[in-house]
C-alpha cells in the first residue's frame, strides 16, 4: 500500500548568501515525512545583493546538492528574499473581476514602486471588501525586481531543475510556521477574568542569518510585520579571526565546533549572545512603536529562532533572560518521519537552517 502520495513532489529550494539549502517533502494525511535534504556552502563572491551572481557557478552548487540529497525530484520551488519585495494593499472598485484586475493592476502598481514597471514582476491577491468602503476590495499587490527571479530560475536550470513555484520567503516561513505551531510551548491560558486575554498574543519568528536578521511578528498564522536588520552570525566568525588571529575559513570551523580558545565563551560567545538578544528586542521595539501596532493591544509572548543563529548553543536561553519571553529553537520537521536515506541527527542539527526550505517544500500540497 503507497502510504505517501508521491504524484508530484516539489523540492524547497532556498538559494540563500550562505547555502544552497534542498528539502524534498511527502504527505499521507496530516503526516508529513522530509524525504530529502541537503545543504551545500556557497563560495565568497556567489552571491551578490542575495542573488546568484554566476547562474552557472551557483548552478553547479544545486546540483551538487541535488546528487548529495539522493532526491530524484525535479520541479522546484524557490523563494525571493523578503527585502527584495514589496507588497501593498490596493483598494480597487469592488465589481473589478480578476482580469478586469490584472488589466489595471501594472498602473496602479506604477504609482507605488519606485522602478519602471517593465523592470518588475507582479502578482496580485484580492483579499476581499475594503474595511474603508463597501464599493472597493482591497488587493495585495506584490512586487519585486525581474533579476531577484530571473537569476534564481536560470541557476535551478543550469542544474537541470525546473522552477515551477516562484515564492516570498516571508510566505513561505508561513507554511513552515504552521508546522512548528505544535511544536511550541502553548501561552499559559488565563481564567475568563485573566488580563493576558485583553491583548492579543502574537509570535515573533527571528531568522538570524550570516549578515541579516529578518523580525517576522505573526498574528496567528499570517506574517503582519517584518523588519531587516543589518547583523548576523558572521560577525562572530569576523570577531574569532581577528582576535584570535585565524584565517576566514578557520574562524568559522572554529565557530562551529566551538573548540576556540578557553577563554572563548567568556569573552566572545557571550557577548555575542547578549548583543543578539539586544538587537533582536530592538527589533521589537520597532514594532511596538510603528503607527499600526502602537496601540498596547499586542503582546508577543514567544520567539522562533531559526537561521544559523539559532545553531548557536544557548542563545535561546540568552534571548529568554534578556527579553522575558519564552524563547524556542525552531524544528520544524519535529513531528516528521524521515525516509531510509535521510541522515536522521543531519538533519536534527541543521533543521533550523532549512526553515525556508522547509516551507518551500510544503508547495507540493497546494
Ligand atoms: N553549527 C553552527 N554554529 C554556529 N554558527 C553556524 C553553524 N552553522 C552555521 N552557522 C552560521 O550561520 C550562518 C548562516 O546562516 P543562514 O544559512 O541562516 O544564513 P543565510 O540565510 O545564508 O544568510 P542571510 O540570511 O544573512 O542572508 C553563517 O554565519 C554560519 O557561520
Ligand atoms: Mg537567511
Amino acid at each position: 500500500m503507497a502510504l505517501f502520495n508521491r504524484k508530484e513532489p516539489i523540492l524547497g529550494i532556498d538559494l540563500s548568501p550562505s547555502a544552497v539549502k534542498l528539502v524534498e517533502l511527502s504527505r499521507s494525511g496530516p503526516r508529513y515525512r522530509v524525504e530529502a535534504f541537503a545543504i551545500e556552502p556557497l563560495g565568497e563572491g556567489m552571491m551578490e545583493d542575495r542573488n546568484p551572481a554566476d547562474p552557472e557557478m551557483v548552478g553547479e552548487v544545486i546540483k551538487r546538492a541535488w546528487r548529495n540529497s539522493g532526491t530524484r525530484v525535479r520541479r522546484a520551488a524557490i523563494a525571493v528574499p523578503t527585502s527584495g519585495v514589496i507588497t501593498r494593499t490596493v483598494p480597487m472598485p469592488a465589481n473589478f473581476s480578476e482580469s478586469d484586475i490584472e488589466t489595471n493592476i501594472p498602473f496602479e502598481a506604477s504609482q507605488y514602486i519606485p522602478y519602471p514597471v517593465e523592470e518588475v514582476y507582479l502578482d496580485f491577491e484580492v483579499k476581499g471588501v475594503s474595511q474603508a468602503s463597501s464599493d472597493m476590495q482591497d488587493v495585495m499587490l506584490v512586487v519585486t525586481r525581474k533579476e531577484n527571479v530571473d537569476a534564481r530560475e536560470a541557476a535551478l536550470k543550469e542544474a537541470g531543475l525546473i522552477p515551477i513555484v516562484v515564492d516570498v520567503e516571508a510566505y513561505a516561513l508561513e507554511n513552515t510556521f504552521r508546522l512548528l505551531m505544535d511544536t511550541l510551548p502553548r501561552p499559559s491560558e488565563g481564567g475568563p477574568l485573566s488580563l493576558s486575554k485583553a491583548r492579543e498574543s502574537l509570535t515573533a519568528l527571528v531568522d538570524v542569518g550570516a549578515t541579516i536578521t529578518n523580525l517576522y511578528i505573526l498574528q496567528g498564522e499570517r506574517v503582519i510585520f517584518t523588519r531587516e536588520q543589518g547583523f548576523g552570525c558572521d560577525q562572530l566568525t569576523v570577531r574569532i579571526a581577528e582576535i584570535y588571529g585565524l584565517p576566514r575559513e578557520q574562524a568559522e570551523q572554529a565557530k562551529r565546533s566551538g573548540q576556540v580558545a578557553d577563554d572563548f565563551a567568556a569573552t566572545v560567545l557571550e557577548p555575542f549572545k547578549q548583543m543578539l538578544a539586544e538587537q533582536i528586542g530592538h527589533g521589537l521595539q520597532f514594532f511596538f512603536s510603528s503607527d499600526q501596532f502602537a496601540s498596547g493591544r499586542y503582546t508577543v509572548d514567544s520567539i522562533v529562532l531559526i537561521g544559523g543563529g539559532a545553531m548557536i548553543v544557548g542563545l535561546d536561553r540568552v534571548v529568554a533572560d534578556v527579553l522575558g519571553i519564552t524563547t524556542v529553537v525552531a524544528n520544524p520537521f519535529k513531528n516528521m518521519g524521515s525516509a531510509a536515506k535521510v541522515n536522521s541527527s543531519a538533519l536534527l542539527r541543521d533543521a533550523p537552517l532549512l526553515a525556508v526550505a522547509g516551507g518551500l517544500a510544503m508547495r507540493s500540497f497546494g
